[in-house]
């Protein structure tokens, strides 16, 4: 019988092979060793600033670490299974390369806090850079917006058409969801910056450590107030989650929109071979598969979130081992939602293009402008309701004889009702009926353009 190489004299045999590969969490929270390591120098420091170990002692562990990082860096550390996770490895690695300096690392630590300190850690800087990801995609989307004031396309509710709309509106749109988005996150971070270390096991710990001293080595906001819910707190994490889930039902949006407007029946854009694929069978065939990866990938996020939302219900304070499982749905929930960012940035940026003449076309063939005529009529004194009935009598008998609204002569207009003038044929024109709604946050061009003036020096002022 082989004594276990991790736990206390308690143990006579090693844990079952099986077992051994069931418990271990090396296989992915090594993507956190970074963060272990940093979370231990400070630990290391702390430990020699309240006199707990000497200054030379923590001299040695730093260096240890430090080179563990090297080591790793250089591709020369790749600890195994039997390390069953990141902590382990590292505590047993610094003991290799200090000596017996090495085991006093985990002074009034436990693996509780540790683990909690390096996965705040790990967030913090990936939600940092999901931010930095967020305004490059606002950025495009207002240079996008920037050269399609003017363009118009059909806007619509139901899936029907309901009324043209500035190119750049629509646009628009995606930038509030996306600075929404960033918001979120900065608030996320808010509580995801706060410190455990030094909850200990979870009650504390008999050394006199300093918590505020740890905590600002790792430039966090504040610590926990309380230790048991310092080690078994994933609130943040499940927050994370959560606008990491929004970010992807808007970036899934947007890509079910690309995947319509990409269709022979929309056309309103063309997809660049770049950002396209082909058929294995159907050589006509050119695909949107970035979009439908993204619309797809949505439920993954989802999934992660609604994952952690049940492994948190039922769990008794403080840690449970349970709370190794919420490593894999943030790991992934970050890697999709990073990528899905990038690609949807890479595909307005340079993957397609909008069928100009073809938007055009669409927004002048349609009835689009009915709502146009029912305000010309209110705003020469007609009750709305009564304009509105009037001009569905004139789209029903438009479309009987297959003309539009434009088609109509001035006698017919008059004959509808005696209050219709020359000037109906200009506000009726698309552009005018875009131009006209110049209410606050309206389609108007000159909302559009303040909003993206607007826009910009925001993005400007966040980076
Ligand atoms: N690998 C563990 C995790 O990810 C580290 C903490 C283990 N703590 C414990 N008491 N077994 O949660």
């Amino acid at each position: 019988m082989t004594k276990p190489t991790t736990w206390s004299d308690r143990f006579e045999s090693a844990l079952h092979p099986a077992i051994a590969v069931f418990n271990a969490s090396i296989g992915f929270d090594i993507q956190l060793i970074e963060y272990d390591l940093t979370g231990s120098i400070a630990h290391a420091k702390m430990l020699a600033h309240t006199g707990i170990i000497t200054n030379v002692e923590a001299q040695q562990l730093v260096a240890g670490l430090e080179q563990i990082r090297q080591e790793y860096r250089a591709g020369k550390f790749q600890p195994g299974i039997e390390q069953e996770d990141v902590h382990f490895a590292v505590e047993r690695r610094l003991t290799e390369i200090v000596g017996d300096v090495g085991k006093k690392l985990h002074t009034a630590r436990s693996r509780n806090d540790q683990v909690g300190t390096d996965i705040r850690l790990y967030l913090r800087a990936e939600i940092e850079q999901i931010r930095k990801q967020l305004q490059s995609f606002q950025s495009i989307l207002l240079q996008k917006a920037e050269h399609n004031l003017e363009t118009l396309i059909p806007g619509y509710t139901h899936l029907q058409r309901a009324q043209p709309l500035s190119l750049a509106h629509h646009l628009m749109a995606y930038v509030q969801m996306a600075q929404r988005d960033w918001e979120r996150l900065g608030d996320v971070l808010k509580r995801t910056n706060i410190s455990p270390l030094g909850c200990g096991a979870l009650a504390g710990t008999t050394f006199p450590i300093d918590r505020h001293y740890s905590a600002s080595l790792l430039n966090f906001d504040g610590v926990y107030e309380n230790s048991l819910d310092g080690v078994s707190d994933r609130d943040f994490a499940i927050e994370f989650l959560c606008a990491a889930s929004l970010i992807m039902v808007h970036l899934s949006r947007l890509s079910e929109e690309i995947i319509l407007w990409a269709s022979e029946e929309f056309g309103f854009i063309t997809l660049k071979d770049n950002c396209s694929t082909g058929s294995s069978i159907m050589p006509q065939k050119k695909n949107p598969d970035v979009p439908e990866l993204i619309r797809g990938k949505t439920g993954r996020v989802f999934g992660h979130l609604q994952g952690l939302l049940v492994i948190m219900k039922g769990l008794p304070l403080a840690y449970n081992k349970d709370l190794q499982e919420d490593k894999e749905a943030i790991f992934d929930g970050v890697t999709t939602v990073k990528a899905c960012l990038e690609a949807m940035t890479i595909l307005l940026a340079e993957g397609l293009e909008f069928r100009t003449p073809r938007l055009a076309a669409a927004v002048a063939e349609d009835f689009s402008n009915a709502t146009d005529v029912a305000d010309y009529l209110a705003a020469k004194g007609v009750p709305f309701r009564e304009a509105y009935n009037l001009v569905g009598k004139a789209v029903k008998t438009s479309l009987a004889v297959g003309k539009l609204l434009k088609d109509l002569t001035l006698a017919e207009w008059q004959q509808l009702h005696p209050a219709f003038e020359a000037d109906i044929y200009d506000a009726i024109a698309p552009k005018q009926v875009v131009a006209a709604r110049n209410s606050y946050g309206g389609t108007g061009f000159q909302q559009v353009s303040q909003a993206i003036v607007t826009a910009k020096s925001r993005l400007q002022n966040n980076s």
